[in-house]
């Protein structure tokens, strides 16, 4: 055997449109179509893309194609916006997916109040199947450096692979346990249900259904104490119902989990035998809810060296998500600059060809470092909005790219203003 393997897959995602014949069926139809597709049409990787209506006119055997909605290439030896090679096409995987249409549910628990009153309604957790639409593209447009998605999608794979197979716990340790930590605003709670979208989308050979149950940790541990103990041990039944199906796939997201530390810190305060309850019994729940082979925890936190130390250390991978690089934050203005055009709010320009425009993109990502993602993606809105000269409401009139770049840059200094108004 080759030491240098050149063994890699590339991935194809095929998203149908809503359709009323099953998907095996569709499957079938369209595994020659898709890969003659792709033969015959160059897909720039890494970026969801419509099929051709053109070439799907034109050659009758790929008719059925209409069914499609979109198309996702993606491959672990290339980068975004790469072509496939011959060779690359004998190593096709497909994954087809219909998004379920189904609005999130909230499941909400009726507490009673100690003064005898109405009582309240706590939201516990929020639940979606998945691959759900609303989370379509998201994967896609959260940008890091080259790599670290695929890590931490490999991370998941590879933890779901040994679960599968019954790996000995005392042997081998694999918790299945995720943690994504930075600052706020560095995409964590997306990248989190984007992953748990991926594997649903990856993993549907093994696992007929995901399900995404994003706990919601504030609610459980802030005004609660006294029932939150009740409350966990009955949202984790809740879970358990869907767990014991071993044909779902149960991804269980606990976002800013450093409420927990939290909790445990107010235990010096009025009710510190609940807070320590409230915590212990999370805690029991995720060891005893992890002994299924199916469950996948992630969690978030802007505040790592507040976690209480119990639950860190069940950690298999603590993956640090910093602030955009220049790279990164480039990469991430083109892909809002290119929305703007394909909305008709920008004119139609090569953002690559127009060297001046380069230029000038490259001065905008410079002048941007430190800023978060949730930062960048509302700069174009408060361009247009402050920094754009019509006060018209003029919904045919088309920005000149360059006057755009040169407003994105005002806002870009205005919001440097504001941040250094607000620590002075
Ligand atoms: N690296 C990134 N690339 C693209 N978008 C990002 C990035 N980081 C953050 N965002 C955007 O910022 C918004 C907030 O992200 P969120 O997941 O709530 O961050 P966090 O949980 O870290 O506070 C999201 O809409 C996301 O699209
Ligand atoms: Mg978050």
């Amino acid at each position: 055997m080759s030491l240098l393997s050149a063994k890699y897959s590339v991935h194809v995602e095929i998203c149908l449109k809503p359709n009323e014949n099953r998907l095996e069926v569709l499957e079938k139809l369209l595994d020659v179509p898709v890969r003659d597709y792709i033969t015959l049409v160059k897909v720039p990787l890494g970026q969801s893309v419509k099929l051709d209506e053109n070439i799907l006119e034109s050659n009758s055997a790929l008719g059925d194609l209409k069914l499609v909605e979109s198309l996702l290439v993606e491959c672990e030896v290339k980068h975004i916006g790469e072509f496939l090679n011959e060779a690359d096409l004998k190593h096709l995987i497909l994954h087809f997916y219909s998004p379920q249409r189904r609005i999130m549910e909230l499941e909400t628990f009726d507490m009673e109040s100690g003064d005898g009153g109405d009582g309240d309604t706590v939201p516990a957790s929020s639940h979606w199947l998945l691959p759900s639409s609303n989370f379509l593209q998201l994967w896609e447009n959260l940008i890091y450096e080259d790599g670290l998605k695929e890590k931490l999608l490999k991370f998941a794979l590879s933890a779901l692979i040994f679960s599968q197979h019954s790996v000995n716990p005392h042997i081998i340790s694999c918790n299945r346990l995720l943690l994504l930590h930075g600052p706020p605003g560095t995409g964590k709670t997306s990248l989190c249900k984007a992953l748990a979208q991926k594997l649903a989308i990856r993993a549907r050979r093994t696992f007929r259904h995901t399900h995404l149950i994003e706990i919601n940790s504030h609610s459980l541990f802030s005004k609660w104490f006294s029932e939150s103990g009740k409350l966990v041990m009955r949202l984790f039944a809740k879970i358990r119902e869907i767990v014991i199906d071993p044909h779902n796939l149960v991804c269980v997201l606990i976002d800013e989990v450093e409420s927990l530390a939290y909790a445990r810190n107010c235990m010096s305060g009025q009710e510190p035998k609940d807070a320590m309850r409230v915590v212990n019994a999370l805690l029991t729940q995720l060891d005893a809810i992890k002994e299924h082979p199916n469950v996948l925890i992630l969690a978030t936190s802007n505040l790592a060296d507040t976690i209480d130390l119990a639950f860190l250390d069940r950690a298999d991978i603590k993956q640090y998500i910093g602030m955009p690089s220049v790279a990164a934050i480039k990469r991430i203005y083109e892909t809002m600059l290119t929305e703007m055009m394909r909305i008709g709010i920008i004119k139609r320009q090569s953002l690559n060809e127009i060297d001046q425009h380069e230029g000038l993109l490259s001065a905008l990502a410079e002048r941007s470092i430190g800023l978060s993602g949730r930062n960048l993606r509302k700069l174009p809105f408060l361009a247009h909005a402050v920094h754009t000269a019509s006060s018209d409401f003029d919904v045919d009139g088309k920005i000149d790219l360059c006057d755009f770049l040169d407003a994105m840059l005002e806002a870009i200094e205005q919001h440097h203003c504001d941040q250094k108004l607000m620590k002075s």
